[in-house]
């Protein structure tokens, strides 16, 4: 029996990339999983496939800005599946651009994303996850949240918030009630993520030639925090592209 059969699974994003692979392999696992996004159509499509192969999921379409949805997430998931082990923080958006132009609408859907989804998430599941004395937090942050590179001002410093309130997060919560914590940072990944840099001088000027890490290098890494014994808090993961220099 692997060691997620019996868990019940949150992901948010899971409509694309990093967080629909991650819904995959755990459902693979045994993991009864809850598929957050926006896009409830493909949700269902991954919903369908994962069923098809013996698995169990629940669509709850969710825009994690909003508060009172990222309750119901939790509240569904709950009702549906009696028990909430993982929530995993994965919705993210990274519309890149030069401080200068000044582009406040994409700074400020960054920060409601990046930052407001993880700690109205978070705010939803704690309570259950205090109860219970025990639970596991995943925010998948980014290499972006250690370092910072041009173009990438504010997507870095939400990043970096991810990072910090994971510290908080594992300072508070793993020592008192058992609760831990991970903090995933991926290097570049081919997904979707890019498709929303409207900047056409960034994008004039950027330029990236390594070769990016697959969805799937960034959901084993969840796996390996998500199966580690409970003694043992993988809490920081940075997984890079081999030939990504910064
Ligand atoms: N790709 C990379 O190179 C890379 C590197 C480091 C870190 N990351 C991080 O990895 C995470 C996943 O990104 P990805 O690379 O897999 O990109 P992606 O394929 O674009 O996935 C982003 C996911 O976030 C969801 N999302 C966006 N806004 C949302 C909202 N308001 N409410 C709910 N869900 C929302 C999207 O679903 P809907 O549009 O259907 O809502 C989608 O499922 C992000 O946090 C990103 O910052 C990515």
């Amino acid at each position: 029996m692997s060691k997620l059969s019996d868990h019940a699974i949150i992901i948010t994003g899971a409509s694309s990339g990093i967080g629909e692979a991650t819904a995959r392999l755990l459902a693979q696992e045994g993991a009864a999983v809850t598929l957050a996004a926006r896009r409830a159509a493909r949700l269902e499509a991954l919903k369908g496939e994962i069923e098809s192969a013996g698995g169990r999921a629940l669509v709850v379409e969710a825009d994690v800005t909003d508060r009172a949805a990222c309750q119901r997430l939790v509240d569904q998931t709950l009702d549906a599946f009696g028990r909430l082990d993982v929530l995993i923080n994965n919705a993210g958006v990274m519309p890149l651009s030069f401080v200068k132009n000044a582009r406040v609408d994409e700074w400020e859907q960054m920060v409601s994303v990046n930052i407001n989804g993880v700690l109205y998430c978070t705010a939803a599941a704690l309570p259950h996850f205090v109860e219970q004395e025990g639970g596991h937090i995943v925010n998948v942050s980014s290499v972006a949240g250690r370092r910072v590179f041009m173009g990438g001002a504010v997507y870095c410093a939400t990043k970096f918030a991810v990072t910090a309130f994971s510290e908080g997060l594992r300072m508070e919560l793993g020592p008192k009630y058992g609760i831990r914590v991970t903090c995933i940072e991926p290097g570049a990944v081919a997904t979707e993520l890019s498709n929303s840099i409207a900047d056409e001088e960034y994008q004039a000027k950027s330029k990236f030639d390594a070769t990016p890490l697959e969805s799937e290098d960034i959901a084993e890494a969840i796996r390996y925090a998500l199966t580690a014994p409970p003694r043992a808090t993988v809490h920081e993961v940075l997984v890079m592209p081999t030939n990504q220099r910064m």
